[in-house]
């Protein structure tokens, strides 16, 4: 069923409120928009797009998009609108310290308050690295005015030496063959220069790539956008077609409320779990549905998990395929194509038709890169929610991207407090370690990280790497980059931070995990765990000023999605509209 033709009348376009009258407020912004050179035939009746663009010259994975806006803009023009570009926070993974996560909820704020003060009547939203997509989704469907997502694309595929490098997952591997000693600092030179030879976003199933297909599979990008490459021309194209498109969205009054239903986002899981996504897909999908008043949690995840095949051979979930690959093999909707019987094919997106007439026709050309449902990289899904007495809101674990010897397994815990010490324990050749240990690290969830930094890939101990050991079982109340693999236990929730029974664990206890059965637990009496939780002691305050003051205030644990609790929708009154 496709969209009835509902159109908005001129008068109606929130913008009117700040160009349409004729009393002084609406004097100043005429003026002043003669004044950047526009004539009233530019404006007038004319929907105002903004363009969000999160480009920035130390944002490797947009930095294309300052040309790319250009394209949205063409589009937009062509259309019929008014296009302004607004900057946004930029939030590139590599970079922004100490972790973009503690951030993200910035931008969401940032961009709902762009929206809001300005006279806009839609908006194209420009991101892809990591925090980018949820961080602009989320302002997007607060302000639910008609929003169209713009993936920055995939960067090509990395090389050297002869060898295919992926994003991430590739830095990672050569980093401990060079601590092993099995790959030489002058190879170890040529995997920096090779690993990322284009623009775009991690070409791995990272976090981006996950994302942005969340973005599509929800229904906010145009059908296929998401694993166009950023190097492609096609990418130009798609480009200026959202611009294109969303003009007409506005006059259909198309609003992200439309589009993300409880059926949407349920959508969006199971073509995650189909990609082998980023573990962190948990948090920004909770977040995100939850802002569009769609009650989503880990159970959702869960459920599909258990039935949702892993389909998309792409590293790390898959064994040797990137991003340019799956687009080659004809992309996500020829993923979606396969595992239709799993989605709600009803919902409408933003184009207006519905999710089943976007994929119709596409097909697979590489079915070794889009596998059949018949003959999946991984039948589970990819993702598995844990629960038990050292996780009661659950934790996650990523059974594809890991050594299945651990799927069931229970070693003693070595426990280190922060990050230093254990980076600097597991270089120490003499450490008392086993392969049958598990590493633990606290205080780096949300509010211990702060910011939940991607270190859940808690990094091997030399020791073992040199006997020839490639994984162990890791636990952390962080997160851990999509483009990790590993038996590592992540997002343990409550976090150490706020007093999760995380913070009770002692090295020397017995963990055991069994994730057939999603269980995770301490094997230390209820009696012992009462005791040391009378005896612990809070640690201090990370921010007592500033931005991080405010978060640390503010912030919700993982298995809530890590927002704000006063940006939720639920919370208090609706913000009203700005006087003019
Ligand atoms: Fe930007 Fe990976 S660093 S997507
Ligand atoms: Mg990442």
């Amino acid at each position: 069923m496709t969209q009835p033709t509902h159109r908005k009348a001129a008068a109606d376009l929130r913008s009117a409120r700040w160009f349409g009258d004729h009393g002084l407020r609406s004097f100043g912004h005429r003026s002043r928009a003669f004044q950047m050179g526009h004539s009233p035939e530019d404006w007038a009746s004319k929907p105002v797009i903004a363009i969000l663009n999160t480009w920035s010259e130390i944002s490797p994975c947009h930095v294309h998009l300052r040309d790319r806006a250009a394209d949205v803009k063409r589009g937009i023009l062509m259309a019929g609108g008014f296009p302004i570009e607004l900057p946004a926070l930029s939030l590139a993974e590599i970079f922004v310290k100490p972790t973009t996560m503690l951030y993200r909820n910035m931008l969401a704020m940032e961009v709902e308050e762009l929206i809001r003060s300005h006279p806009v009547d839609g908006v194209v939203l420009m991101g892809g690295c990591d925090k980018t997509t949820p961080g602009l989704m989320l302002g997007a469907t607060s302000m639910d005015v008609p929003a169209i997502y713009v993936p920055a694309g995939p960067m090509l595929r990395g090389n050297w030496a002869g060898k295919t490098l992926g994003s991430g997952s590739d830095s990672f591997k050569y980093w401990e063959e060079l601590r092993a000693g099995t790959i030489t600092e002058e190879d170890w030179q040529g995997v920096e220069a090779g690993i990322a030879r284009s623009h775009g976003t991690c070409m791995t199933m990272g976090t981006a790539s996950t994302m942005t297909a969340i973005a599509e599979a929800v229904g906010m990008s145009l059908p296929g956008a998401s694993s166009i490459p950023a190097a492609d021309s096609g990418h130009m194209r798609m480009c200026a077609a959202s611009g294109r498109r969303i003009v007409e969205m506005v006059w259909e009054d198309l609003k992200p409320s439309r589009i993300q239903t409880r059926a949407a986002f349920l959508n969006a899981i199971v073509v995650a779990m189909a990609m082998g996504c980023s573990t962190n897909a948990i948090i920004h999908l909770i977040a995100m549905a939850r802002r569009a008043g769609q009650d989503i949690g880990l159970e959702d995840f869960e459920r599909a998990s258990r039935t949702v095949p892993v389909i998309g051979n792409v590293r790390p979930s898959g064994t040797q395929y990137l991003m340019e690959d799956f687009f080659y093999a004809g992309g996500i909707r020829a993923l979606m194509v396969e595992i239709a019987a799993f989605l709600d094919l009803s919902c409408i997106t933003c184009t207006g038709k519905t999710l089943g007439e976007n994929i119709a026709g596409a097909k697979v050309y590489n079915a070794d890169v889009i596998r059949p449902v018949s003959n999946p990289i991984y039948a589970e899904g990819s993702l598995a929610v844990l629960k038990g007495n050292l996780a009661p809101d659950g934790c996650v674990i990523k059974p594809a991207a890991m050594d299945a010897r651990f799927l069931k397994h229970s070693g003693p815990a070595l426990v280190f407090d922060d990050y230093a010490s254990l980076k600097k324990a597991v270089d120490d050749e003499t450490l008392d370690i086993t392969p049958d240990h598990v590493l633990v690290l606290r205080n780096a969830g949300p509010q211990g990280g702060p910011g939940m930094p991607e270190w859940g890939m808690l990094p091997m101990p030399k020791k073992l790497l040199k006997q020839g050991h490639r994984d162990m079982l890791r636990l952390s109340d962080a997160r851990m980059s999509g483009t990790s693999y590993g038996a590592c236990v992540l997002h343990v929730a409550p976090e150490s931070f706020v007093g999760g029974p995380l913070a009770l664990l002692r090295t020397g206890d017995i963990v055991a995990i069994d994730v057939d059965a999603r269980s995770i637990r301490m094997e230390v009496s209820d009696e012992e765990i009462a005791r040391r939780r009378a005896a612990w002691v809070p640690p201090s305050p990370r921010y007592e000023r500033g931005y991080g003051f405010a978060f640390s205030k503010h912030i919700e644990q993982a298995d809530q999605g890590c927002d704000f609790d006063f940006l939720r929708t639920d919370f208090g009154a609706p913000v009203e509209e700005p006087a003019i």
